[in-house]
């Protein structure tokens, strides 16, 4: 067994020095993160390293289309880890593959940016479970086929870290692990070019902490303060903190923020070359103690600066990415019934090599930022910020007839820049036509909580479901009255998960029903066919409606086309193939010469 440890360190280690050397020049410090690397292999359990040997032979466990994800709050979903196993059942009925638990290691009381803020890499949070529990858990979603996925918080802790309290006490080697200042020269010119994450709610990069008497980088949350990844300590002990969860079980790690840890003066300290070196070293790490693990990078950035992260073909470094930019480009052809951005961005996509793994989703846990493709934007004649205006205003449902219901996230009054909050189904119109008691409304708000749903479970990677949009969940207010979080609208959809809508599901006239028995066939049909899975090829079509979307995917025998109407107009369109498809819901045949689409209405339809 030995042997695999050191098989594999032998195939890496050449790179892994050349990297370490050139970021850290620190031969000591590397030989301690290989011995560190070693014992952590020793822990693996044998079921992991047969896991390990089986991923190492099958590296695209990942990539098959019956991969469909959901993403819970464990806390939310079901109180904790215990929870969350009793209600296993509920994710296998969707078919759910890949279940991503949103942070849930040890943090602070309140201030903790919903987990993001951790306290403690080796501890579950008290409320949560315990360390022993999620190994349990993530053994029980492997007999059940569910890869566990977690996040890891890689820039920052939270001040209520070991690290951070020791460095307020004063401790030298702890204020080394982040960015502190005894004076606010160099911050000072740091913020000269570098831009600001929350410019409402936090702004500036910088905290001056009494205690210590520093000033300290927090780009994020005040409490939460920046790793400082030029220290070789840093590197070795989140490394380590890594491995040690990966020992949990983890199969996915979520790397949190990623373009954000290597900060210089001059910069934007965003997507730096050592960023790169620094992700290809985690990645070797875990090639060699724990190949059945895989990286997601969340890389929050525009279109061009994301593709970078999947490195190069013989030096890869994310194996999946956010598609960030789709997801944007569906909500701005929901608004404006246009999909036109939707398919330049479709048709940027499908350039991009068929390895590149995406998560496809249409809500997260976090906001929307209109980060569309300006170029894009200005040659429709629209000018960006009036464009983005109109957005955040019509989901905020700010304007008579915006179907949505949200809300504004850090809007700044300066650069006029705002993002959106509120779940699927409030945007998509269902809390409007709910209040308003307007079934008709309610239809298409249904409808279009469906097909783009759909849209995304046809696309190839990994379709994630943020838990709570399968039973067409609202917006939770509450937030609002809670002095902890109403600054940050963000909680407007992190509501608690409602097992009274769940019940719902039972009867099939309400709107919980509708949502969920339609997006239940629709993943379990994505399942069954090999044209989703990621290395199809796809291509779209001219529709000759800027409403309607239409692209073809091909893999071996199977021939797939999707079509989107995103209006609440009827269509009638002729795309002009003669063949005879099957449409995968309907089981009618159907023909590309005269087809109608109702309102919101999707085809699926495959040829073999
Ligand atoms: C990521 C998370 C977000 C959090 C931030 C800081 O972007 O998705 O929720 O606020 O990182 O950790």
């Amino acid at each position: 067994m030995k042997q695999e440890f050191e098989r594999r360190l032998s195939s890496y280690y050449d790179e892994l020095k050349w990297l370490y050397m050139e970021i850290y020049g620190d031969k000591a410090m590397l030989r301690q993160l290989i011995d560190v690397a070693r014992e952590f292999y020793k822990e693996r359990k044998p079921s992991l390293r047969k896991l390990d040997i089986q991923r190492e032979r099958e590296s695209n466990w990942y990539r098959k289309s019956d991969m469909v994800g959901m993403m819970v709050y464990a806390q939310q979903f079901a109180k904790n880890l215990t929870g969350i196993k009793e209600h296993l059942d509920h994710l296998k009925k969707l078919h759910i593959r890949y279940l991503h638990l949103m942070p849930l290691l040890k943090m602070p009381e309140g201030r903790n940016d919903g987990g993001y803020a951790v306290s403690d890499f080796r501890q579950v949070d008290e409320r949560i479970g315990t360390i022993k529990q999620l190994s349990e858990l993530s053994e029980l979603c492997r007999k059940n086929r569910i890869s566990l996925c977690l996040d890891f918080v890689i820039n920052h802790t939270s001040d209520e870290h070991e690290w951070a309290m020791r460095a307020k006490k004063g401790e030298r080697e702890y204020q080394e692990r982040y960015l502190c200042f005894d004076n606010y020269d160099i911050p000072a010119e740091y913020e000269k070019t570098t831009p600001q994450v929350f410019p409402n709610t936090e702004p500036g990069n910088f905290i001056y902490d009494e205690e210590m008497g520093k000033h300290v980088l927090s780009t994020f949350h005040s409490y939460q303060w920046d790793l400082n990844y030029r220290n070789p300590a840093v590197f070795n002990e989140m490394a380590a903190n890594l491995l040690f969860l990966a020992n949990t079980g983890i199969e996915i790690f979520r790397i949190d923020a990623v373009p954000y840890i290597w900060k210089q003066l001059g910069t934007t300290s965003r997507n730096l070359p050592q960023v790169h070196s620094i992700m290809r070293m985690l990645r070797i790490l875990c090639k060699i103690v724990c190949p059945a693990v895989a990286f997601k990078g969340e890389v929050v950035m525009a279109p061009h600066e994301v593709a970078p992260y999947f490195g190069s073909v013989e030096k890869p470094e994310c194996d999946i990415l956010y598609n960030v930019t789709t997801m944007v480009c569906v909500w701005n052809s929901l608004a404006t019934r246009d999909v036109t951005l939707l398919k330049w961005q479709m048709d940027a996509m499908d350039a991009l090599p068929r390895e590149y793994t995406f998560v496809n989703y249409v809500r997260c846990h976090d906001d929307i930022g209109w980060g569309l493709d300006e170029g894009g934007i200005r040659a429709q004649g629209f000018d960006p910020l009036e464009h983005k205006k109109f957005l955040y205003h019509f989901y905020a449902g700010d304007y008579p007839e915006s179907f949505a219901r949200g809300r504004l996230y850090n809007y700044d009054p300066v650069s006029q820049d705002a993002r959106s909050c509120g779940t699927c189904a409030s945007l998509c119109g269902m809390e409007k036509a709910w209040w308003e008691n307007n079934l008709q409304d309610m239809e298409l708000a249904i409808r279009r909580h469906i097909m783009i749903h759909a849209y995304i479970a046809s696309l190839g990677g990994i379709p994630v479901i943020y838990s709570g949009d399968e039973i067409a969940q609202l917006n939770d207010y509450s937030y609002e009255q809670d002095a902890e979080k109403n600054d940050d609208s963000r909680f407007l959809h992190r509501g608690e998960f409602s097992w009274e809508d769940a019940a719902l599901i039972q009867k099939p006239q309400s709107r919980q029903a509708k949502v969920y028995i339609a997006l239940q066939k629709i993943l379990k049909v994505r399942g069954e066919h090999a044209v989703f899975d990621a290395d199809a090829w796809e291509h779209t079509w001219e529709t000759f409606d800027k409403s309607v979307l239409a692209f073809e995917r091909r893999k071996g025998a199977e021939r797939f086309v999707g079509i989107y109407n995103f209006s609440e107009y009827e269509k009638e369109l002729s795309l002009g193939f003669d063949e005879t498809f099957t449409e995968l819901f309907s089981g009618q045949t159907i023909s590309g010469s005269g087809l109608s689409l109702e309102p919101y209405e999707y085809l699926w339809l495959l040829r073999k």
